[in-house]
């Protein structure tokens, strides 16, 4: 047996006990003739001690070792004379009799602690010794832990886990492909799947009535802290349902999470329409920890004489409470911060509310105090509120711009707690959305959505005015799952190609698989899926969702301890019937 107990369980009452435990080497100290060693495996740390008098020879042989050190060790627990109440095992200690060393280890790149020496590269290239602190690995142990009671859940449910492949043809996501060569097809492609969506969706219509799956997906899209190019779903579909149908079983998932996880009891989600979350945040995952909802100000501030707002299509502002001790330097960092190529504005206005309630503005000379008067009316402002006011030709943008602003505004004024949770569905959401880049409506969820029945007949007159029977649940203005009621009628899915601008063929060649099952029964169905890997980043409070991934990507979608992707072998590429002639960008 290489051990009889673990490093994280041995406590007063096993005081007297002969022991055998196994680690790695945390660290070693000397102090006069006793040797005291930190034991780590996945469970804690334990102290040994070696003590020269009783054994020099073990004694020398514990100054040996060295930072990870993999050993074994046998000795008696005893009670600690200077107690550690800081760890489980605080009250005790080894004071070992036999030490076996099971391998050595060259010393690592970075200090294995909680507060690491290691920059990201270094410890994303090493990775394995990354995992080692106990940060990390307690992020995975939630994720496992969350995995778990999702499938609790959702067996209990009656929902059945069906696995569907890997390699398919192109999934309606909507982001590009990886795709993977098929040397038995020479000149083929698969394509991974972005998400199971068109698979579970013939599940449906084979009968399974109640499907999961945990199940990775991927998507060749810019990264960012909540992106990954393979991350992982929580992906459900439901027959014989509405929308209601599915908003109340996983509200009771979360809810079951938030239970069993963070021990928090959730209350039943608000509902808010897609429309008010760009009306009043900017953003279809608004971040409803705190308030500064948006004001509109087009009625009080246009026709002064200042041609930034008289020729505005949209004037918004969010006010900051307490906030009017910001200096000169702060708010021309704010001016700078709207004005970064990410968030595009032109510039910001601000204003603040004195002690005595007048309103002193940057854009003074254009207004008269009562119409500033009549501003902090609308913002229902107070002595002490800064007023910040953004304004632009396209009224989306400057909502997004705004958006931006206030999320800014939030984490100064500490307003982001992570450790609270703000939970929401968002409902209602348009149908189609315009692409300039191609010129054309898009799917603003997939094209399998379908449409409020009500708003069937503007299908024909204004299909960009048609909502979607399609909700997504944010939490702290992530988004952290999304679905809908999907569209079960075979002419109206032919319908809503033909508007995305497909041919009956290119639709028939790209869904034909699903049209055609659709022929042969296809019950009402709906679902959704939640990110996974964005869910525990909200439980384990972390700033991305690479902390609690084992092995994540980097923002260029390189695995650097593996170096992949790489350049494959040409008798590989022989085989597949493939030259590689890069084009010059
Ligand atoms: P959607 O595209 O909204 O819907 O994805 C569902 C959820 O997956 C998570 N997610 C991601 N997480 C990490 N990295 C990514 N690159 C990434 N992309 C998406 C988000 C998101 O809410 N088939 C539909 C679901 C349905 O209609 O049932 C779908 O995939 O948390």
């Amino acid at each position: 047996m290489y051990r009889t107990k673990t490093c994280g369980e041995l406590r007063l009452a096993n005081v007297g006990e002969v022991v055998t435990l196994a680690g790695w080497v945390q660290r070693s100290r000397k102090m006069g003739g006793m040797t005291f060693v930190d034991l780590r495996d996945r469970y804690g740390i334990t102290q040994l001690v070696f003590n020269e008098e009783r054994d020099a020879a073990l004694c020398e042989q514990a100054n040996r070792l060295g930072r990870e050190f993999v050993i074994q060790v046998t000795g008696k627990v005893e009670e600690r004379s200077s107690k550690n109440p800081k760890m489980d095992t605080g009250d005790v200690e080894i004071l070992v009799e036999k030490l076996n060393v099971l391998n050595g280890a060259l010393t690592p790149p970075f200090t294995i602690e909680d507060n690491t020496d290691g920059g990201d590269d270094l410890r994303m290239k090493y990775r394995y010794l990354d995992l080692r602190r106990t940060a990390v690995r307690k992020n995975l142990e939630l994720r496992h832990k969350m995995a778990f009671e999702v499938r609790r859940y959702l067996s209990e449910q009656g929902f059945l886990e069906v696995e569907t492949p890997v390699l398919v043809n192109s999934t309606p996501e909507g982001a590009r492909d990886f795709v993977v060569p098929s040397r038995m097809n020479p000149g083929q492609f698969y394509a991974l799947p972005q998400s199971p969506q068109t698979l579970k969706q013939l599940l449906m219509v084979s009968g399974f009535d109640r499907y999961f799956q945990i199940v990775k997906c991927f998507r060749d899209e810019d990264l960012r802290a909540d992106r990954q190019p393979e991350f992982t779903q929580i992906d459900c579909e439901m027959s014989f349902v509405e929308q209601e149908d599915i908003l109340e079983m996983f509200e009771g998932m979360s809810r079951h999470l938030f239970k069993v996880i963070k021990g928090i009891d959730l209350p039943k989600l608000p509902r808010m329409t897609w429309a008010d979350a760009m009306k009043y945040y900017g953003s279809d995952k608004p971040d409803t920890r705190f308030g500064m909802l948006f004001v509109e100000l087009m009625d009080v501030l246009k026709g002064y004489g200042f041609s930034v707002f008289d020729n505005a299509a949209y004037i918004g502002g969010i006010c900051a409470k307490g906030a009017a001790s910001y200096s000169r330097k702060q708010l021309d960092q704010l001016t700078e911060f709207v004005k970064k190529p990410q968030i595009g504005a032109k510039g910001l206005v601000y204003a603040r509310v004195e002690a005595d309630g007048t309103v002193k503005s940057s854009v003074d000379k254009f207004y008269s105090q009562e119409v500033l008067q009549k501003m902090k009316g609308a913002f229902a402002a107070e002595p002490g509120d800064l007023i910040l006011i953004l304004s632009g030709d396209d009224a989306m943008k400057t909502r997004k711009q705004l958006c931006e602003l206030r999320l800014e505004m939030g984490s100064q004024l500490g307003l982001r707690d992570k450790s609270k949770y703000s939970c929401l569905w968002v409902i209602d959401f348009p149908m189609y959305e315009w692409s300039d880049e191609e010129q054309r409506l898009m799917a603003m969820h997939h094209p399998f959505t379908s449409p409020k029945p009500e708003d069937i007949p503007l299908l024909d007159t204004d299909p960009a005015s048609v909502r979607a029977n399609a909700y997504d649940m944010v939490i702290n203005g992530v988004e952290v799952g999304g679905g809908s009621i999907r569209i079960h009628d075979a002419q109206l899915q032919q319908k809503i190609f033909e508007i995305l601008g497909f041919t009956p063929e290119q639709a028939q060649k790209k869904f034909g698989f699903l049209m055609n099952a659709f022929k042969y029964g296809a019950p009402p169905h709906g679902g959704l899926a939640y990110g996974l890997d964005r869910f525990v980043s909200l439980f384990a409070e972390l700033d991305s969702i690479r902390d609690c991934i084992a092995f994540p990507k980097n923002n260029q979608g390189r695995d650097v301890m593996l170096g992949a992707p790489g350049i494959i072998d040409d008798v590989q590429l022989d085989e597949l019937q493939i030259k590689v002639d890069l084009k010059e960008k």
